[in-house]
């Protein structure tokens, strides 16, 4: 059976960008593949966090998997940080990764710009990532559009790797959604919706209320030409509550345009309001129930046990075909 692998930051409460982009496509393919779902701890604090916050949002997100459709028991879920040999083998990783090929991250580029003083942690983020997916010889990683050119140097590393060392690491190949790969900020819908972004007024958060929910999708910024048609390039606010439409209410773009046409922008952001609602309350009443009882931390034991047994027999081959050790 293949395996797929994916991780959410918990740099930021999760997002319908997340959702979309990252945690439904593992919903979609739990019943074909055997499947691997990870809180990248690690990763959240290569930007500065606060210890408590981060904390905290470590459980919610796997109540939030959870509660959003990734059934426990189809799905192996854990947290980075639970497993030390993703660190380990990451470091070697890095001794593997040229400076050039790492310094044109673009992710990197954009997120470095906004310090004085760059944690190179920041740097180096694509090669743990790496060693996520390389650990466990992941056939597929479902991200969204922005992760995929991480997914790519992965693939360049364990390439090398495995023309320098002899065949150990799987090829990993990115899995991108057709719909929603990028979901955009509903202020500025030329920027990705970001979990780390500061200005919450064009991000729709898996745990907003219905009032603030409403709010945000009746004020996202739009167009003057008052025609609801999908053009990414010449009309970014309209084809983005599109895309939002489409992926809740279960059906294509084309479906959706043609249930808006000659709809004005109103009773359309009212429509997308009413299925982005329903759908979360859903989730949110679910989630309400996991947070009660004591099943993630029963989960994630078994997580570690089951990953802490896979990784250590790669790293423990990679160990030994480098020659580190007694
Ligand atoms: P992260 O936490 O930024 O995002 C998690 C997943 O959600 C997708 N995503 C989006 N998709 C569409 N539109 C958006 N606005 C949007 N925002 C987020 C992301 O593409 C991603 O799939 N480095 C990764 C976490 C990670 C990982 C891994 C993923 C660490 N190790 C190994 C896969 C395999 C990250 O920061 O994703």
């Amino acid at each position: 059976m293949k395996r797929i692998l994916t991780g959410l930051q918990p740099s930021g409460e999760l997002t319908i960008g997340s959702l979309i982009g990252g945690i439904s496509q593992t919903i979609k393919y739990q019943d074909e593949y055997e499947s691997f779902i990870f809180v990248p701890d690690l990763h959240a604090i290569t930007v500065p966090q606060d210890a408590k916050l981060l904390h905290e949002r470590i459980k919610k997100n796997v109540a939030l998997y959870i509660a959003s459709g990734v059934n426990p028991e189809k799905n192996t879920i854990y947290i980075q940080s639970d497993n030390l040999y993703h660190t380990n083998l990451a470091w070697i990783l890095e001794c593997n990764t040229y400076m050039g090929e790492a310094s044109r991250m673009t992710q990197f580029k954009d997120k470095s710009s906004k310090f004085k003083n760059i944690p190179v942690g920041l740097f180096t983020y694509p090669i743990l990532m790496a060693s996520d997916i390389l650990l466990y010889d992941a056939d597929y990683v479902p991200v969204g559009i922005d992760q995929k050119q991480h997914v790519e140097l992965a693939r360049d590393i364990a390439i090398r790797f495995n023309g320098k060392y002899g065949d150990t690491f799987k090829i990993p190949e990115p899995l991108i959604p057709k719909t929603g790969a990028k979901i955009m900020d509903l202020q500025d819908p030329t920027k990705k919706m970001s979990k780390s972004e500061t200005n919450p007024k064009g991000i729709i958060y898996l745990l907003d209320d219905e009032k603030t929910i409403r709010k945000k999708i009746m004020s996202a910024v739009t167009d003057s030409e008052a025609k609801v048609c999908y053009d990414p390039e010449k009309k970014p606010g309209i084809s983005n509550l599109l895309t939002i439409y489409a992926y809740f209410k279960k059906v294509t773009i084309e479906e959706s345009e043609k249930e808006f046409i000659g709809k004005n922008y109103g009773e359309f952001k009212t429509k997308v309001a009413d299925i982005v609602v329903e759908e979360l309350l859903k989730i949110q009443e679910k989630y309400n129930e996991i947070m009660k009882d004591n099943q993630i931390d029963i989960i994630l034991n078994k997580g570690k046990e089951i990953t802490t047994e896979i990784a250590k027999k790669k790293y423990e081959e990679v160990v030994k075909k480098i020659g580190l050790g007694r």
